[in-house]
């Protein structure tokens, strides 16, 4: 039987965001601790077939139209790709897309295409060695900038750049990564900084907002705004030189302008906790009963059962990340 993930409010999640791996190669400061990272224990993480059989189940049973694969870097998975044809094989037609880091993603953007991933987001906060380093703590800005490329060129786009701001660190060059993503063709997001990293420093004076970055880029660039965003997190622009038309920019306010009325999503962690909201503090464990052996109409009960209860918005129940916010013990690399 078809259902659909509906909850009290009258939001259908139609977008699975399935975390593959909590595991990351980069340690960007928003995100992990520069040393002493816990993994989750390895026998919890979900096997490719496990991620499948959830994936299907979510098509088949409640309505997804989209699969997100997320992480953690999800290329640090060997079996991505067999995940990824999974998926496509059981599904012809469905779109699958990937968020990564785009380290490694060079090597493998053919593979991927060829496994059936229809499109790549790719987080990206600089075109510049030094800043890259210290902000990811680590060296590799070329592999990514030759993953950007090779994505492009096997045609899994449009290609998508993440950028998320930190004040005094990359700030002052964002319009170098907005002129290196019109020139590759790609669209750049920025993202407002959320109170989600394992590093629990996120404070409301040092978000770079919306309105901040707009100002950033109109100093450059002439924006106009385009229509028809739908339940998209990125609010949309077309950036004009002169009247030339170079391409598109996004960003996402999750903080400033939050889009909880519009979300359209149902999350699955790297071990199999099934999360309604980024930031529920409730999870609904599906790994525990999927290894016990439990029905894909039981597995479909509790998922739909779990959406019903989605909160209305992040925080407090102004939606933003007011007083009364409290933040998840599950970060996002999870
Ligand atoms: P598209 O399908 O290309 O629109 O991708 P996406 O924006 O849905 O996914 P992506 O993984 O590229 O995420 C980009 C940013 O959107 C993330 O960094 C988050 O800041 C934000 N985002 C994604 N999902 C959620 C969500 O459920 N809630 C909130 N508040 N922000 C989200
Ligand atoms: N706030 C906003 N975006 C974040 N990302 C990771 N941590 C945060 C945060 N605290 C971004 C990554 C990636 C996307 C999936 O989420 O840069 O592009
Ligand atoms: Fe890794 Fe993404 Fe977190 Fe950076 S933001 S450390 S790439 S999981």
């Amino acid at each position: 039987t078809h259902r659909q993930l509906v909850d009290r409010f009258g939001r259908t999640a139609t977008d699975l965001r399935l975390s593959v791996t909590d595991v990351c190669n980069l340690r960007c400061s928003y995100c992990l601790p520069a040393t002493g990272v816990s993994w989750l224990p390895r026998q919890t993480i979900l096997t490719g077939a496990e991620l499948v059989r959830l994936a299907s189940i979510g098509i088949r049973q409640l309505g997804v139209s989209k699969i997100r694969l997320t992480g953690g870097e999800p290329l640090t998975r060997p079996d991505l790709e067999q995940i990824i044809n999974g998926i496509a094989r059981a599904h012809p037609g469905i779109e699958i897309a990937l968020t990564t880091n785009g380290i490694g993603l060079a090597e493998r953007a053919d593979d991927l295409a060829r496994a059936g991933l229809t499109r790549v987001n790719i987080s990206l906060d600089t075109v510049h060695e030094e800043t890259f380093v210290t902000l990811t703590r680590r060296s590799g800005l070329d592999r990514v900038l030759a993953g950007v490329r090779a994505s492009v060129a096997a045609g899994l786009g449009p290609v998508k750049i993440n950028s998320v701001l930190l004040k005094g660190l990359n700030d002052h060059e964002m319009v170098d990564l907005l002129d290196y993503c019109l020139a590759e063709g790609t669209e750049l997001r920025f993202i407002e900084q959320m109170p989600i990293g394992a590093t629990r420093d996120w404070a409301r004076e040092n978000l770079i907002s919306a309105a901040d970055i707009r100002a950033m880029i109109e100093e450059r660039y002439e924006l106009k705004g385009l229509p028809g965003r739908g339940p998209a997190p990125a609010e949309r622009w077309e950036v004009l030189d002169g009247g030339r038309v170079l391409g598109t920019v996004g960003i996402v306010a999750s903080v400033t302008e939050p889009f909880c009325g519009a979300c359209d999503r149902t999350r699955i962690s790297a071990d199999g906790q099934l999360r309604s909201c980024l930031f529920s503090q409730t999870e609904t464990d599906l790994r525990t009963p999927l290894r016990e052996g439990v029905s894909d109409e039981q597995l479909a009960d509790l998922w739909a059962e779990a959406m019903y209860a989605k909160p209305r918005a992040h925080g407090s129940d102004a939606g933003g990340f007011g007083t009364h916010f409290i933040q998840p013990d599950r970060p996002m690399n999870a």
